[in-house]
């Protein structure tokens, strides 16, 4: 007990020092904190064995109810540093009841969960949110699952992830943004921001883990934990970007990837984990291993035995092992052997004290359910709705066929697989998710149209993935009974997320086959699409009158697409990742680069229109698919309206300026329709030559705008040096003189365009 931290009113002295300082003094006395945290942590290092250090490394599932003897004893003689899958409030006071009063050194633990999106109320899905373009309300989404965790006893969020992801196979692109580095940059740190909180020492943030450091998302055709090759520049400029601005949101923690880099795993990665994280990022939090990755080093044949694969994560400044225990048997021996330097290990043990001590941990390491709001409370409830809401994407509107015009309608069919089911609306990595609270498509609509509406609803398949037309009769009856028709149909939670990962990205099952079916009662039939990635949607295009993009909505979806659907709200969302017409065209994502021979619609021909023994040199001599061309279905950026947005008078407010000046970009936005809506406005860049090839087009600016009908709004965007920076040919962040695009529009097949130019004087 009397080894026990000495400092433990200090943040009370913070907070005294917050209200009577301002400006300057603030910032003296943030400096001041920092240093005392320092020492603090220099002052519990003093005193910890070898032992103590190493346990402060291991991190350890712990899911069941009741706490094993083993476990009490390892957490009693400092064996452990975290536990991660325990949100019994009652058994997690108690493991850090045992840290603090029964350990010699009192260390509070970390308690680790995956609050991917949202707790018991559950968010959409992050790409879902990624639609929503909206980082404030993402903010606050993390914010309120940051409180519904934290009543758990939970300190430390596994998320966000922001895996730049450009393969819709696979299946945690989910979990991911998207493939634009800059909406997942500014997305990512909105998240860190509502999980960590303005004040991260307060109870109720919780740390968060930008995650999976780095590359994940290119895994090799899309398949899980596989194989990465990312060129230096790509990774530089595509990659990483995302995790710099987490480590500059102030990010606590960053996880390792399970996948190789270059032919050097991730937990191994001295390039990035010291290099990149540390040397150029100065990054001080700390580094978790994904679940067994140090000792997976093993497995992809990187080291030749776990004592190796301690050795190459330490040796990478890899802070704390998730799950298994290589650490904890091989890190003494290393340490003996000289092979890894007191110096080292201390380093990395001082990183996680660092977080702790600024977690507010010491000070308030126990849970009292009582002080947190309550779980699912009207105020969480409206977040996930309101995400929901802006995360739809209208992806079709033929003739208008939405919104749905309650007082024209006598009967509506409401059909499909994912109408009335709770769980499967939820998404990938829901843990905690609680699908009794979850109010579903059908609940909502019938709520909505009251009892004057007759609503049939037939299931007609009983997962996403029937193959049985057993219920198809039955629906296409309920069809001819209705004055319309709206089709719930998608992919369950089940078929994306992690290790989900699928070849074929069309409807899964005889969802087409229910679609022609329905087609032949002949009323509109709005489709609405529940899933965890991009589809191939081509297929079903011509068979629907309208198209519905509604991702994982999570606990909230139903509302959220009921007011969509019967035009409460205009649809606002736009894709964070390309709909390809087929799945070979992947990958395809908007910033992709020119090439020496860029399609052009005169160079493309379809091979069903190229004649027979044609010689071969006469054709084309350009980047397509003879099958498919070179567009995707739907665009990155894409996402209709109920009214019409025109975009005009795009100016720059120099049409040069030197290489440290901005530009103003700006444009007129224009409500052409009769309904209020939201838009997102999209400031896209072109650097038409640099010193390594440069994409035709890169997103650069966003913003979410409500304008009444008729109403005209001028945005402006401004472009600085870093916004126009990017890794060259030698590796160094530069902005270059030269000639750039610019587009402001509402997708990024934006047509309006200016131009200014960078002089180096
Ligand atoms: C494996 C996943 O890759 C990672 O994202 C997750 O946070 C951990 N398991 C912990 O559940």
């Amino acid at each position: 007990m009397s080894d026990r931290p000495r400092n433990l009113n200090f943040f009370a002295v913070w907070a005294a020092l917050v209200v009577v300082l301002s400006g300057s003094q603030l910032i003296a006395a943030e400096k001041e904190i920092t240093i005392s945290i320092e020492k603090r942590v220099d002052d519990l290092l003093g005193r910890m064995t070898v032992a103590e250090k190493i346990g402060q490394m291991s991190q350890v599932n712990a899911a069941d109810g009741a706490i094993a003897d083993s476990l009490r004893e390892a957490i009693k003689t400092g064996k452990i540093g975290s536990i991660l899958n325990q949100v019994n409030v009652d058994v997690v006071n108690e493991m850090q009841r045992i840290a603090i009063e029964e350990s010699r050194l009192g260390i509070p633990l970390l308690m680790g969960r995956d609050v991917i999106h949202g707790f018991k109320t559950v968010l959409p899905i992050p790409l879902g949110q990624a639609a929503t373009w909206n980082a404030e309300l993402v903010r606050k989404g993390a914010r309120m699952a940051a409180l519904e965790a934290a009543s758990t006893g939970v300190n430390w969020t596994f998320a966000p992830m922001i895996d730049i992801s450009r393969d819709p196979r696979w299946g945690r692109i989910a979990e991911s943004f998207g493939e634009d580095p800059y909406l997942t940059s500014v997305l990512g740190a909105a998240m860190v921001k509502g999980f960590q909180g303005d004040d991260f020492s307060q109870p109720g943030n919780i740390a968060a883990c930008a995650k999976h450091f780095a590359g994940y998302g290119a895994s090799e055709s899309g398949r899980d934990y596989n194989t990465t090759n990312i060129p230096r520049n790509e990774l530089r400029n595509v990659y990483l970007p995302p995790f710099k601005a987490a480590v500059d949101a102030g990010v606590a923690t960053l996880m390792t990837s399970f996948s190789d880099l270059d032919g050097v795993p991730a937990s191994g990665n001295r390039f990035l984990l010291k290099q990149v994280l540390r040397d150029e990022w100065q990054f001080d939090g700390f580094v978790v291993s994904d679940w067994a990755s140090i000792q997976q080093l093993t497995v992809h044949g990187f080291a030749s035995n776990e004592k190796e694969a301690a050795f190459e994560a330490a040796s990478a400044g890899l802070n704390m092992e998730m799950a298994t225990t290589t650490y904890a048997n091989h890190l003494p021996e290393l340490l003996e052997e000289g092979r890894i330097s007191m110096a080292q290990l201390d380093a990395m043990v001082s990183d996680i004290l660092r977080i702790k001590f600024r977690m507010g941990l010491f000070e308030n390491p126990f849970t009292d359910p009582s002080h947190y709001p309550g779980i699912a409370n009207e105020d969480h409830l409206a977040i996930a709705e309101q995400l929901a809401r802006q995360s739809i994407v209208l992806l079709e509107n033929r003739d208008q066929t939405l919104p749905l015009v309650k007082d024209e309608l006598r009967s509506l069919a409401v059909i499909g697989p994912l109408a009335d089911d709770p769980y499967e609306q939820l998404g990938t990595w829901i843990f905690d998710g609680d699908s009794s609270i979850s109010r579903t498509p059908l609940h909502a609509i019938r709520q909505f149209l009251g009892d004057r509406v007759s609503v049939h609803h037939v299931r007609a398949m009983e997962t996403s993935r029937s193959r049985s037309t057993e219920g198809f009769d039955e629906a296409v009856r309920a069809a001819q009974m209705s004055d319309a028709v709206v089709v719930f149909l998608g992919e369950e939670s089940i078929l994306s997320g992690e290790t989900h990962s699928r070849a074929d990205i069309n409807l899964p099952g005889n969802q087409h086959e229910l679609l022609s079916a329905l087609r032949t009662a002949g009323k509109p039939v709005i489709a609405v699409i529940l899933a965890g990635r991009p589809l191939t949607l081509a297929n079903i295009v011509d068979k629907v009158d309208a198209l519905l993009f509604a991702w994982h909505p999570g606990t909230m979806g139903g509302p959220a697409i009921a007011d969509v659907l019967f035009g409460v709200e205009s649809p606002s969302g736009k894709l964070p990742a390309t709909f390809p017409l087929m799945v070979g065209q992947v990958p395809i994502y908007y910033a992709h680069k020119n090439t020496g021979r860029p399609a052009t619609p005169e160079k493309f021909t379809h091979m069903d229109d190229i004649p027979v023994r044609m010689p071969q040199s006469s054709w084309g001599f350009a980047s397509f698919h003879l099958d498919a061309g070179y567009k995707p279905l739907y665009e990155f950026g894409h996402g209709l309206s109920y009214t019409k947005f025109a975009y005009s008078d795009i100016a720059v407010s120099a049409a040069e300026i030197a290489l440290d000046e901005t530009v103003t970009v700006t444009a007129a936005v224009h409500n052409e329709g009769t309904v209020e809506a939201d838009e997102v406005v999209q400031l896209y860049v072109r650097d038409l030559v640099g010193n390594v090839t440069r994409p035709v087009k890169e997103l650069k600016g966003f913003q979410r705008i409500r304008l009444k009908p008729g109403e005209r709004r001028k945005v402006s965007f401004v472009l600085g040096p870093d916004d126009l920076a990017f890794y060259g040919r030698d590796m160094k962040l530069i902005t270059e003189a030269g000639e750039f695009h610019v587009w402001i529009g509402g997708s990024s097949e934006a047509e309006l365009h200016a131009a200014f130019k960078i002089v180096d004087e």
